[in-house]
């Protein structure tokens, strides 16, 4: 188990767009698996992206406890959105904030796996939610630019 830095929202880093995978080496999948061990150690860490640990490569993991268990995306591309939904945000690299921001109901996103194989998922919910989350991260954007009507809570655990 390794954990790594989270880096926040003051740092120059979480703001520039990250680089596809061109081969997936043996520290991918050790990125992969820091990136994991950091989500669960951190409080209520439901999803990371390579960014916040530092590393500018699009690649986010998310687990939203439920039957998908921990999901890998490498090089994601959301495919379809459709509808609308509003969730309370939070971020590991925006600690004591909170905003409720709208999200597509539904979404499809294609990606790959840890061994280079493309999968493509549908997702709606929480899942959804957070798999856009982690998206906007690999482009440098942060929960807190798309909060309704620009409120966010401060001051809350998260
Ligand atoms: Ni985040």
């Amino acid at each position: 188990m390794a954990l790594r830095n989270i880096v926040l929202e003051n740092e120059e880093l979480i703001r520039k767009i990250s680089r596809p995978v061109d081969e997936i080496t043996p520290r991918i999948l050790t990125l992969l698996d820091d990136m994991a061990d950091t989500m669960y150690f951190e409080n209520r860490g439901i999803g990371i992206a390579a960014p916040q640990v530092g590393v500018l490569r699009r690649i986010f993991v998310v687990d939203v406890g439920d039957e998908h268990g921990k999901l890998e995306f490498i090089n994601p591309e959301i495919t379809r959105r459709e509808g609308t939904q509003v969730f309370c945000e939070g971020c590991l690299s925006v600690p004591g904030k909170n905003a409720d921001v709208e999200r597509p109901a539904e979404i499809t996103i294609k990606a790959l796996d840890r061994n280079g194989n493309e999968f493509t998922l549908d997702a709606d919910g929480l899942l959804a939610v957070c798999i856009c989350h982690e998206y906007d991260h690999l482009d440098g954007i942060l929960f807190i630019d798309k909060a309704i009507d620009g409120v966010i809570y401060e001051g809350a655990q998260s």
